[in-house]
């Protein structure tokens, strides 16, 4: 693909990508299972023609991000939550990512989601080619606390490249000392939490969502076959518990196994570090002359 193919392929998972939000979104509901609403945006943006960048994210108030239901999870949404859905979906490996909050049957926590809506606006402001990154984290920064919260400032926005989510530059929720600038045609994801907590996250539980730490050899396939069906379904990107339970009854144990040698490590769940609630937004953009496009 020329780059100009690669820049269409990320546009059309984007356009996939806000469908599968907004549709998630309207199913946030209380009684509503998180199982279902996974399970429901998943066979969207497959049946919309995409692939999975990785498993829908459903975070509940005090998780920031990282975690997603595994097959038997019975939990509920509950009047009062606020609920972050983080999609992504890629065609050919050109990947979008987007989040959005939204409070379940409460009307307590506008502000607080309001903060990173407007945070999102506000990088984007000052997101043309050729700006330090650390400036576009100060808007972020100045954005939620005028608001009266806190930016997380360890969780950042990222570049993304070919099946690769987290590629090249970080895109700061900070001033930090990111001196890096973007350059025309890269394509980046932009995602503000805000916070009433302490303004970072920390985190050890295992969220059911996986990774390949590297390509497996040969000899990693002949002692775990399911190496091969993981490698060629999600190369490195992230997957979950669940989808490889559907495609192997075996595979959680199998998992566990690979997880203690080093071939696959899984994503720890990320908590406010002060049990804080905490909102996000986030929308992947192409960097253009004069500013950037959001695509999702
Ligand atoms: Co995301």
């Amino acid at each position: 693909m020329n780059s100009e193919e690669v820049l269409d392929a990320h546009r059309r998972a984007g356009v996939i990508a806000r469908k599968a939000r907004e549709y998630g979104v309207s199913l946030v509901k209380p009684g509503v299972t998180y199982l279902s609403l996974a399970e429901e945006v998943e066979k969207l943006i497959i049946d919309s023609g995409a692939r999975h960048a990785f498993p829908v994210n459903i975070a509940v108030d005090d998780i920031a991000a990282h975690y997603t239901p595994v097959p038997n999870n019975k939990l509920t949404f509950q009047s009062g939550q606020i609920v972050k859905l983080d999609v992504g979906t890629h065609i050919d490996g050109c990947i979008a990512d987007t989040a959005a909050s939204v409070e379940v049957g409460t009307n307590r926590w506008a502000s607080l989601i309001e903060a990173s809506r407007a945070a999102l606006d506000a990088a984007r402001d000052v997101l043309p080619p050729g700006i330090e990154l650390r400036k576009v984290g100060g808007a972020v920064e100045r954005t939620i606390e005028a608001r009266g919260f806190r930016p997380i400032s360890n969780l950042c926005g990222h570049s993304v490249g070919a099946y690769d989510l987290h590629a090249g530059h970080s895109i700061p929720n900070v001033a930090d000392d990111n001196y890096d600038t973007l350059s025309v045609g890269e394509v980046v994801a932009v995602e503000p939490f805000a916070t009433n907590g302490a303004g970072h996250v920390s985190g050890k539980k295992n969220s059911n969502i996986y990774r390949l730490l590297r390509k497996p050899g040969d000899g990693d396939i002949e002692s775990y076959p399911i190496l091969a069906d993981i490698y060629s379904e999600f190369k490195q990107l992230p997957f979950s518990e669940r989808w490889c339970a559907a495609r192997n009854p075996k595979s959680s144990a199998q998992l566990a196994k690979l997880v203690r040698r080093g071939i696959v490590a899984f994503y720890p769940m990320l908590m406010e570090a002060r049990g804080g609630m905490v909102s996000q937004a986030e929308h992947t953009v192409i960097i253009t002359e004069n500013g950037n496009e959001v695509i999702t």
